[in-house]
């Protein structure tokens, strides 16, 4: 039998503010941007950090988490190496599920949709705002392969930073750039007491958005 888990022995009762379709923005990118500017005020570590879920060429699932670097009307972005197992799974299988947990807040937003590559100016645009060691990084690191040692990766950075001695301006590896989410829906949870906490889904027609309530 599986032992349960709770490790302070504690059960918190979660928040006391409603979470009502009629104080939602109707359209719930906005409703994102608030929810993300009042986990920022509060003082979230990394409010922007989401853990996306992607789908494995052989099937099966993998999650990691990688912060939010532009969000539109559009969807939500965020930059990897396209050559990592993030990068490869997306090649294969466009869909995926993300997840920003404000634990403290008593809330989360999951979402779910389809990613695309964002085009090479965005990704140009926003390699050229990470500092150089960053950009060197990128080229030096096969993202997800395995690698001997530190020192061995540490080699690779010295390289690369002997090719690029002189250069300015590091250019973007063509490896590396941004995904963006098109979100097909997106739910934003709230803790309430009891465990009967409020959800509220928006999911994508053709003319818009529409709100429906979930079950806790
Ligand atoms: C707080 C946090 C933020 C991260 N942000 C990113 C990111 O923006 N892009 C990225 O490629 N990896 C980021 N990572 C590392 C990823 O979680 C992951 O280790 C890496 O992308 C390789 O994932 P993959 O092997 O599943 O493709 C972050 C990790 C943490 C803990």
């Amino acid at each position: 039998m599986t032992e349960h888990i709770d490790p302070l022995e504690r059960h918190t009762d979660y928040g006391e503010i409603a979470l009502e379709e009629g104080s939602l923005l109707s359209d719930p990118i906005a409703q994102f941007r608030v929810w993300l500017q009042e986990a920022d005020d509060e003082g979230i570590y990394e409010p922007n950090a989401m853990v996306v879920s992607t789908i494995d060429p052989d099937g099966t699932p993998t999650i990691r988490t990688v912060l939010l670097r532009g969000v539109s009307d559009e969807g939500f972005a965020f930059y990897t190496d396209y050559t990592s197992q993030k990068g490869v799974a997306l090649a294969a299988n466009p869909q995926l599920a993300a997840v920003f947990p404000w634990y403290s807040l008593h809330r989360q937003v999951k979402i779910r949709g389809v990613a695309e590559k964002v085009s090479e100016e965005d990704s140009d645009a926003y390699f050229s705002t990470r500092p150089r060691d960053s950009r060197i990084g990128a080229w030096a690191s096969d993202q997800s392969q395995p690698i001997d040692s530190r020192a061995a990766l540490e080699e690779k950075v010295q390289k690369m930073e002997e090719s690029f001695a002189g250069v300015d301006d590091v250019p973007r590896p063509e490896k590396w750039g941004g995904f963006l989410i098109r979100p097909r829906s997106i739910e934003f949870w709230a803790g309430r007491r009891s465990r009967l906490h409020d959800r509220v889904r928006f999911v994508r027609h053709e003319s818009g958005w529409s709100p429906e309530r979930l079950q806790p």
